[in-house]
């Protein structure tokens, strides 16, 4: 048995001298690693014990034997003075492993588009930590489709000095460029076409991104305009451009991931259509607002008329996720008619976590970290904030699950008895 290994989740700090000394809150106290190259991002954190027993589901114990087993491998990580044990996303995985979880049900890739034509629905922040969230049991791939870049920056993506001083600053390349813009009669494309290891974010081992920039706002303009020429399929079937050129991209790597995840944008452009045919899965973020019936009808209508067009839209799930839920008149009956509406439903699902308004979302978002991490701080200044990131994450705990249609077994943080109701 290794005697090194602490037995208690965390040791607190003997005085909070540190703590007057940082900036930015949640930046400063992740359990940052150095490596000789360079510091780990905030989406390849250390994983704490109890953040490891909430992902696992067993106790401390059980970890302890699996660390005596050499199944997995704690690391002491000083922090503020102080060692504390923590994992890596391999020691999460392997564990998942030997317990027989699986969060996937084929060999490939689920993909998964969240989609909604109505912008500011939390779209974004949904990619942000259900990709963060997938990447500690799974690979994953994030694919950024919004001009705005929003994803691409909460990944710490694409914010560069540089941009900021020079006027030639580079645009990094996007999904234009894996796409294949064959033209018709020979015509010469005004894409660059790369690989795609030229143009995937290695933001973790896990954790893959294709990040956005602003010409990808071109991208449905070139889609609609350019005469893209048509391939055929192995059974000489036509296969049209205008809805292949994403497909195809996710064809060709859906082997090596476990989990696909498109950020779209707010509109029911050509690339989102793209994005929607080539996913098997649809989460749709819905702000409960007086008109968030119409969204979804919305939503739905269009879903359907794509379904009407083309065999090949087929989804196994699609997820309503009621976001930014407070107690006001007139969010609570939005919320009860949702309920009403899709009680009996089976082809369309609303999912059972109700995402409250929290200021969390905009914290994360600024300190560019998954929520999960911020779950797990300790010292004053995250009194307020730790409970409601724990929430979130148990919230976010249950939609991956709804999405993949993976039973729930348990909580991450069972015991957040914390949280104001
Ligand atoms: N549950 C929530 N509580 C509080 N703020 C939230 C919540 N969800 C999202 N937000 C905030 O709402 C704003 C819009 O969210 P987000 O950018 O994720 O939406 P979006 O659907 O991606 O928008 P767009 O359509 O413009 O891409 C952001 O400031 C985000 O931090
Ligand atoms: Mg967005």
């Amino acid at each position: 048995m290794n005697t090194n290994i602490e037995p208690e989740l965390y040791t607190k700090p003997a005085s909070t001298e540190i703590d007057s000394q940082r900036k930015s809150p949640l930046v400063s106290e992740t359990f940052t690693r150095v490596t000789d190259q360079g510091p780990i991002s905030a989406y390849d954190p250390a994983i704490s014990r109890k953040l490891m027993e909430g992902i696992c589901g067993l106790s401390t114990n059980t970890l302890v034997k699996y660390e005596a087993e050499g199944l997995i491998h704690p690391q002491k990580v000083k922090h503020g003075g102080l060692e504390v044990v923590t994992y890596r996303v391999t020691d999460v995985q392997a564990v998942l492993k030997k317990r027989g979880t699986q969060f996937k049900k084929g060999k490939s890739a689920e993909v998964i588009s969240i989609f909604s034509q109505k912008g500011g629905v939390g779209k974004s922040a949904f990619a942000q930590h259900l990709g963060s969230m997938l990447s500690l049991v799974g690979k994953v791939l994030v694919v950024d489709l919004d001009s705005q870049s929003d994803v691409t920056s909460l990944y710490g993506l694409n914010v560069k000095f540089t941009d900021l001083v020079t006027e030639d600053a580079e645009l990094d390349p996007t999904i234009a460029e894996l796409m294949d813009w064959r033209l018709k009669d020979g015509q010469e494309s005004p894409y660059r076409r790369m690989p795609f290891e030229s143009v995937v974010k290695k933001i973790s081992p896990t954790l893959h991104v294709i990040p956005a920039d602003l010409d990808l706002g071109e991208i449905n303009y070139s889609l609609n305009r350019l005469p893209l020429e048509d391939q055929e399929g192995p059974d000489g079937e036509v296969k049209p451009a205008i809805l292949y050129m994403i497909k195809d991209i996710v064809d060709k790597i859906k082997d090596q991931y476990d989990f696909i995840l498109f950020d779209c944008p707010p509109n029911i452009e050509t690339c989102n259509v793209n994005a929607l045919f080539a996913s098997n899965r649809v989460i749709i973020p819905l702000e409960l607002e007086a008109k968030c019936l119409k969204t979804m009808r919305r939503n739905e209508d269009f879903l359907r008329r794509l379904k009407d067009i083309h065999a090949g839209f087929a989804w196994d799930k699609i997820l309503v996720v009621p976001n930014k839920f407070k107690r006001e008149n007139i969010k609570i009956k939005a919320l009860a008619k949702l309920q009403d509406i899709y009680f009996e439903r089976t082809d369309v699902h609303l999912s059972q976590a109700v995402f409250p308004n929290g200021a969390i979302i905009d914290k994360c978002s600024e300190a560019r970290e998954p929520i999960f991490s911020v779950a797990t701080k300790y010292g004053k200044e995250f009194k307020a904030s730790v409970p409601q990131a724990k929430e979130f994450t148990n919230y976010f705990w249950v939609v991956m699950h709804e999405i993949l249609d993976a039973p729930i077994e348990h909580l991450i943080f069972p015991d957040n008895s914390d949280v104001e109701a």
